[in-house]
């Protein structure tokens, strides 16, 4: 039992929360449009993480500035004990110039929030405002950890690497992302992997360049490297289990200056994703097995820069349960929904879920109607700012909830 008292209506019920969420409404676009106008890149969102520690401080939380360069973690303590849920918002934009014709563009030329984290922070921003009056009630606390970095390289690791997810401990920690191909006013939900790891394949390749006309002479490092391209192609189709998820996409191939020179070198750099931890394991082998099969009877070399990056989002079976039931609680059990299938986008939250049981989740950003539907990291991804009437307080019911699971 907990020293909450909800029948008394001390701490807010979903109804409050609701109402209290709508009406916060016009305070949280003015503040996600200004983040917006200011986006800020990886590591360098100082203003960001000052004008968040500010807002938090004015409402009362204790907070800590520059955590891991530019994050901000700030702490919503109960007036009694009890366990702590954080949440998370991730804070970084992109290196995107802005496409839309809105009064809220980007002031910033080649930057841009394409990626919605100016909304994850204001929706953590929210879910304060609403859980703030009521700490002296509160059994345990509502930890919000602002981290940078997210798209690159990372700002998760150190983040938790600087210890924000101890003093206090965090028992349990909730995220989630806008969802441009989402409807504004649904979420989504998913136990288990919901987003893939992405690791980094950078080869480079050696033979010996030559005429164009004389390919005998030669070691060529193109026809070596069109073989790799396809042969790793296998490895999804023939050496892993056809019903776990595995890309592997070049995305880069680099050779030659010119139509008749056989170049010396090839560089091929790829993305390597799956949504087993176990499996992304036995990858770097299987693909260093193939380039060296292929490589070695022509009597090419290589160089093979294999890079961990981002490990499988894997949900918390029990913790999603209880933020389904708290979404519903307050969108009503239409406008939420378990996904059919997990993303094989990355997301360094993963990291958190490493450490704590946790649930990452998808916000319905787009509007049709308003002519919002664009991808996230597209120029023109734009959310319907509606959603900031509704996230904040699922995230609020779903941090109440989970003090309890
Ligand atoms: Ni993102």
């Amino acid at each position: 039992m907990t020293k909450d008292n909800n029948t008394a209506g001390r701490l807010p019920t979903p109804e409050s929360l609701q109402v209290a969420g709508r009406k916060n409404l016009a305070e949280l676009i003015r503040i996600r449009r200004h983040f917006h106008e200011n986006p800020e890149l990886g590591f360098e969102e100082i203003n960001t993480g000052a004008q968040i520690a500010d807002i938090m401080e004015g409402l009362g939380l204790e907070v800590q500035r520059n955590v891991a360069k530019t994050g901000v973690v700030a702490l919503l303590k109960g007036g009694n004990p009890g366990k702590t849920v954080a949440v998370r918002a991730d804070i970084d934009a992109l290196p995107i110039q802005e496409h839309n014709d809105v009064p809220y563009k980007s002031k910033t030329p080649g930057k841009m929030h394409a990626c919605g984290h100016d909304v994850h922070i204001t929706a953590a921003i929210g879910t304060a405002m609403l859980l703030a009056e009521h700490r002296s009630t509160l059994a345990g606390n509502v930890k919000f950890i602002f981290q940078p970095a997210e798209e690159t390289p990372g700002g998760a690791e150190p983040m938790i690497q600087a210890g924000v997810l101890e003093n206090p401990k965090v028992d349990a920690i909730i995220g989630g992302h806008v969802w441009g191909s989402l409807d504004c006013g649904r979420i989504e939900v998913l136990p288990g992997p919901t987003m893939a790891s992405s690791d980094i394949i950078r080869l480079t390749g050696h033979g010996k360049g030559g005429h164009a006309a004389q390919p005998h002479t030669t070691i060529d490092p193109v026809i070596i490297g069109s073989e790799i391209v396809g042969a790793l192609q296998k490895i999804v189709s023939r050496q892993t289990d056809p019903t776990e998820a595995v890309v592997i996409s070049i995305c880069r191939f680099q050779a030659g200056d010119t139509f008749n020179v056989i170049p010396h070198s090839a560089y091929l750099e790829g993305s390597v994703r799956t949504l087993n931890n176990a499996l992304r394991q036995e990858l770097p082998q299987k693909i260093e097995s193939i380039i060296r099969g292929i490589t070695e009877p022509y009597g090419a070399t290589y160089e093979l820069d294999y890079t961990f990056s981002y490990p499988v989002t894997v949900n918390d079976a029990g913790v999603t349960e209880s933020v389904r039931q708290s979404a519903v609680k307050i969108i009503g059990p239409d406008n939420v929904r378990t996904a059919q299938r997990a993303s094989m986008g990355a997301e360094d939250f993963s990291y958190y879920l490493l450490q704590v049981p946790g649930t990452f989740i998808r916000v319905g950003s787009r509007n049709e109607a308003k002519g919002i539907t664009h991808e996230m990291h597209h120029p023109q991804f734009d959310i319907d700012e509606d959603v900031l009437a509704t996230l904040p307080a699922v995230y609020a019911q779903a941090a109440l909830d989970l003090r309890n699971a």
